[in-house]
């Protein structure tokens, strides 16, 4: 039998053994999702203590259900090693690595590129990688394959499949998930795809969608990414324009998002945050590039969210000045410090530049957040969240910067208790706060 044939009668019996190298945000819930369709599914990662937890059955990732993992653990279908040689057993292997930037802000393939000599070492005939980290396009069938074709000693196409399939989770969303979230696929050749997209119909419950090669898979994905950052982008320019004309830009934006069609709602932040959309635009401005073209609207979207943390405490700054009180020595408390609410991810949050900026006027800052205990300033600075809420309105702050909203706090009380808040999060426009407590509260 040809390997085509091989690999479809072992997708469709869930006699494939599939490999998942990354268990992070993305990889875990995948992980768990195919082995929830029953396939057996090794999981990878070079952090111990996650192999650790998984092979005992402790879950660590949100979107992901305690009991179905342990049930799955439980049951010999999920396991999880940091010993590659295990590769060997697998026929197809998923990668779920971070795709950084470096320290000059471009793409830091070195995660995709380690695992794939990992992955290469211990690849056996006739098996399929697919790659589903973020990254620009011409990855897959550049280095990728490049990389897997020198560790194997195998040639894509004729030993191996390689394919791209972009992940599009979206944490603590309650309605879509990686089960039931539509999949694009791009591979390289006809015989590639028809067996990746085959495994994700076997494991999602959503469209798969096939494009001709994995390029276009790589590019939609950067667009559906640059296309929020430059929304989230445009919205902070109009909340700046709004707030220099004395307008209300979220009563603007609640406005026009009633028109049903032609217009998204996207509202105004402290900037952009999380592994994946402040980051993904710069992929795709780094390989642009090489094409000799100049990405004039990414890049402006991207300067305008970096501007926003401190054009956020210059109004902060001003506010408690016209207040009578100085940011200087100013007992300040943030509240939120995660890239969204309810969510335990606090990667690219610009809670971090806020902070840096507060304390280097003098500010002392304290934070909480009920999602993350401890958070890194810098490689030799970490800071740790008040224990509770309650000490947000005992510790008698003089000023509250509300950077991210989680549900389910006491905000009237906290608002009503200090001099100041400042709300880049917008809750307090669902707050239906009398008068007297409006004049307490600034929205971005
Ligand atoms: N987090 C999201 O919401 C999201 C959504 C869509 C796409 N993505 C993309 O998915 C990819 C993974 O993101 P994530 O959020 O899951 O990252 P993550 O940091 O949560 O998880 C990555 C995991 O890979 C492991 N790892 C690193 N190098 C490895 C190696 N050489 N071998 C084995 N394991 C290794 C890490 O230890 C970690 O557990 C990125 O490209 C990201 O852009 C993320």
């Amino acid at each position: 039998m040809e390997i085509k044939e091989l690999l479809l009668n072992k997708i469709l019996n869930r006699r494939a053994v599939l490999g998942v190298v990354g268990l992070g945000y993305v990889g875990l819930p995948l992980a768990v999702e195919k082995a929830k369709a029953g396939f057996e599914v090794i999981g990878f990662d070079i952090q111990d203590s996650k192999v650790d937890a998984l092979n005992a059955g402790h879950n660590y990732i949100g979107d992901v259900v305690d009991e179905d993992l342990s049930a799955l653990v439980t049951s010999g279908k999920l396991s999880s090693s940091s010993d590659f040689k295990r590769v060997a057993s697998a026929d197809i292997i998923t990668l779920c690595v971070p795709t950084p930037l470096d320290e000059h802000d471009e793409p830091d393939l070195s995660y995709v590129l380690s695992s794939a000599a990992s992955v290469g070492k211990y690849l056996t005939q006739g098996s399929v990688v697919i790659l589903e980290s973020t990254t620009y396009p011409g990855t897959t069938e550049g280095i990728l394959k490049q990389t897997l074709e020198e560790a194997s000693g195998l040639i894509c196409g004729t030993d191996f499949y390689l394919g791209f399939s972009p992940e599009r989770v979206d944490p603590g969303n309650k309605h879509y998930n990686t089960h039931n979230t539509p999949k694009v696929v791009g591979a390289i050749g006809e015989d590639a795809l028809e067996v990746i997209a085959t495994l994700y119909e076997q494991i999602i419950d959503g469209e798969v969608v096939r494009v001709s090669s994995p390029q276009v898979a790589e590019m939609e994905k950067l667009l559906e990414n640059t296309y929020r950052n430059i929304n989230i982008a445009l919205v902070n320019e109009v909340a700046k324009l709004c707030n220099r004309m004395g307008i209300d830009s979220w009563e603007v934006i609640d406005a026009a998002k009633t028109k049903p069609y032609g217009f998204q709602a996207f509202y105004p932040s402290s900037g952009v945050g999380g592994h994946c959309i402040p980051l993904d635009p710069k992929y795709l401005e780094y390989r642009a590039k090489d094409f000799d073209f100049d990405t004039t609207m990414i890049s402006s979207a991207f300067a305008i969210n970096r501007s926003m943390p401190a054009y956020c405490i210059k109004r902060f700054e001003d506010a408690l000045s016209s207040r009578n009180i100085k940011l200087d020595g100013a007992k300040t408390l943030v509240l939120g410090v995660a890239y969204k609410p309810d969510v335990d991810d606090s990667r690219e949050s610009p809670a971090k530049e806020l902070i840096t900026l507060l304390e280097s006027r003098g500010a002392q800052v304290s934070y909480f957040d009920p999602y993350i205990s401890e958070f890194a300033l810098s490689p030799e600075r970490k800071i740790f969240s008040l224990k509770s809420f309650d000490e947000c309105i005992s510790l008698a702050f003089d000023a509250c910067f509300i950077n991210t909203a989680h549900s389910g706090l006491d905000y009237p009380t906290l608002i009503s208790k200090l001099p100041y808040t400042f709300d880049a999060s917008g809750i307090s426009r669902r707050l239906n706060l009398d008068a007297g407590m409006q004049k307490k509260v600034e929205r971005l």
